[in-house]
């Protein structure tokens, strides 16, 4: 006789059920008597010597950040180690490159280089701190994670979502008026397309001039070097540094070496302590030249010569670069549009007859001598010849 459906259950499926319950509650209990356990025992010596949890990590943030106090009245770390990219000059390493000097030093020297301060601008900026080593763990812990991080890009605020904006609407009313008719005030219509399309066509031509051109450049170089302290505080003459722009088409950037000619003395800066001149000391032991963020550049189509303005003209830096002396780093000052040479070529008086560099121009020295000509520009010289400056 077969079996019927219950019994079948029971004999076969009961069985396997219970071995499955009984199973899972075995493995339950015995993760539930080891896990915890284990890592409570190793908690304590874990927390000085690692491995790092991610709540080491946000918990130094918070630190760095100064949200939990480092000591009385003393300022955080980030407040001079900027955390994230800012716009400013800052003379303080960035939160990144002591992060990233660090990366291979132990928590031990961290805490001794903000605690047992030694140089002279350290005394000065790590005073007051009251951090102990367990926390300054916690601060090494997230630097080692920044570092590994990077620094997080520079949000992009542009005109960009608001031109998108726009051309949606334009599109949207474009649409009403020719496809879908639900509005039947065509006035708006025009109103809605003539204003954003006036806009974006402003927009795209600004941004097609614009194109390849960078006034206001302003970037951070791989050394903090200050033109205000070189050649303002301490006096030394551009022409020091930029030798050759007396001659020759560039101006030059003065070699590590040449850095070395004062620094091998100069050690501490009264703005970034040894910091920045550590880095030059380095390079010139590595012997690795310092890769300087070029500023003003031309395209290639367009010829420029130092000598020609320096040199033969006379003219000063500050007429094309503005007052390096007062700036900590270095900004483009004007676009260095087409329009931008010409305009100072046509306007500018150039000294023809007391200058021996324009003695080949003889029938323009015969003319202002005889009162044809009032003064010479750089027009009357050639300086409006389109072949002087292009190829
Ligand atoms: C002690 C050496 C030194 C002196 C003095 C000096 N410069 Fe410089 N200059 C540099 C270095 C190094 C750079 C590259 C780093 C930078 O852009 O800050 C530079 C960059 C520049 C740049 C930007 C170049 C580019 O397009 O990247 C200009 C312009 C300039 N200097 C002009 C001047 C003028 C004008 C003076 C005098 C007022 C002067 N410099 C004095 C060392 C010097
Ligand atoms: C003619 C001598 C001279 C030359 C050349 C020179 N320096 Fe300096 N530099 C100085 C002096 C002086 C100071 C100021 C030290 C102080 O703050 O008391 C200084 C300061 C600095 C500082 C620290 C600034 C601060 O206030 O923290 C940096 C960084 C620096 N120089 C980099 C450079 C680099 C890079 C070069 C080569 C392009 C260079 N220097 C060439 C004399 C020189
Ligand atoms: C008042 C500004 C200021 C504050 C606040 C500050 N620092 Fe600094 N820090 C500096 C300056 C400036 C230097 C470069 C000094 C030098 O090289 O002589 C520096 C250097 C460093 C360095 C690099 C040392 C080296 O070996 O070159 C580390 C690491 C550092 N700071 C960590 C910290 C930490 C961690 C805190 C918070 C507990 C902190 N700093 C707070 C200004 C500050
Ligand atoms: C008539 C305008 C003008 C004058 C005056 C002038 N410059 Fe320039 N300078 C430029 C232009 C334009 C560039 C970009 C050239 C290029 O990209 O080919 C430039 C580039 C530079 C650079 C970048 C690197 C290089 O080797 O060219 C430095 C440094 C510089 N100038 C320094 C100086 C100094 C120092 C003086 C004064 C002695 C000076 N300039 C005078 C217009 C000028
Ligand atoms: C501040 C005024 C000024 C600015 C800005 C200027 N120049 Fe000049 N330029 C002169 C003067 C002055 C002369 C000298 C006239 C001469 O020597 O023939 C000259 C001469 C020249 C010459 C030689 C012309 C010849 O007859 O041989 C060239 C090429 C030149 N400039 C290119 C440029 C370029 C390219 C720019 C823009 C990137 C520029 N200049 C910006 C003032 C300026
Ligand atoms: C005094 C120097 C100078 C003279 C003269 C000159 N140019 Fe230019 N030109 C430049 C410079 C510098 C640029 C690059 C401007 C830029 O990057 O925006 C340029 C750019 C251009 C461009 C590229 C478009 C642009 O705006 O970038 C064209 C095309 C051009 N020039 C044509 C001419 C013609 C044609 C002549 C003669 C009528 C002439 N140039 C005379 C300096 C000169």
């Amino acid at each position: 006789m077969m079996p019927n459906q219950p019994d079948l259950f029971r004999r076969a499926y009961r069985p396997a059920f219970l071995f499955c319950i009984s199973l899972f509650l075995c493995l339950h209990i015995s993760a539930f008597e080891s896990g915890p356990a284990a890592d409570h025992d190793s908690d304590e010596a874990e927390h000085v010597f690692g491995p790092v949890t991610g709540d080491d990590i946000k918990r130094g943030e918070r630190l760095f950040r100064g949200l939990v106090p480092v000591g009385p009245d003393a300022a955080s770390c980030a407040s001079c180690h900027n955390v994230n990219p800012i716009d400013t000059f800052n003379w303080n390493p960035s939160a990144y490159e002591i992060a990233r000097l660090y990366r291979d030093r132990s928590a031990g020297d961290l805490h001794a280089v903000v605690m047992e301060p030694v140089s002279p601008k350290m005394m000065e900026v790590h005073d007051a701190y009251e951090i102990s080593p367990e926390d300054m763990f916690l601060i090494k812990s997230w630097m080692d994670d920044f570092a590994e991080r990077g620094m997080d890009e520079r949000p992009v605020i542009t005109n960009l979502i608001l031109f998108l904006v726009l051309l949606v609407v334009f599109i949207a009313a474009v649409a009403d008026l020719v496809i879908f008719k639900k509005i039947s005030f065509k006035l708006l219509h025009l109103a809605v397309i003539l204003g954003t399309g006036l806009f974006m066509l402003k927009t795209i031509a600004h941004e097609a001039i614009a194109l390849g051109r960078s006034q206001y450049y302003e970037p951070d170089q791989p050394i903090k070097f200050s033109h205000r302290v070189h050649a303002h505080d301490n006096k030394t003459d551009c022409l020091y540094c930029h030798s050759i722009a007396e001659y020759s088409h560039p101006a030059g950037i003065p070699s590590v070496s040449q850095c070395m000619n004062c620094h091998v003395i100069v050690r501490d800066g009264t703005h970034s302590g040894r910091f920045e001149i550590n880095k030059l000391v380095e390079a010139y032991q590595n012997e690795m030249p310092i890769r300087w963020i070029r500023v003003y550049n031309l395209p290639d189509h367009a010829f420029f010569s130092h000598a020609q303005h320096v040199g033969a003209a006379g003219l000063d830096c500050s007429e094309c670069h503005g007052e390096v002396e007062e700036m900590d780093r270095v900004m483009q000052v004007y676009d260095l549009s087409m329009g931008w040479c010409l305009d100072c070529h046509r306007s500018r008086e150039v000294d023809v007859l007391n200058n021996e560099f324009y003695s080949v121009y003889m029938q323009l020295r015969d003319d202002l001598r005889a009162g044809r000509l009032d003064y010479a520009t750089a027009r009357e010289t050639g300086g409006t010849n389109c072949m002087k400056c292009h190829y």
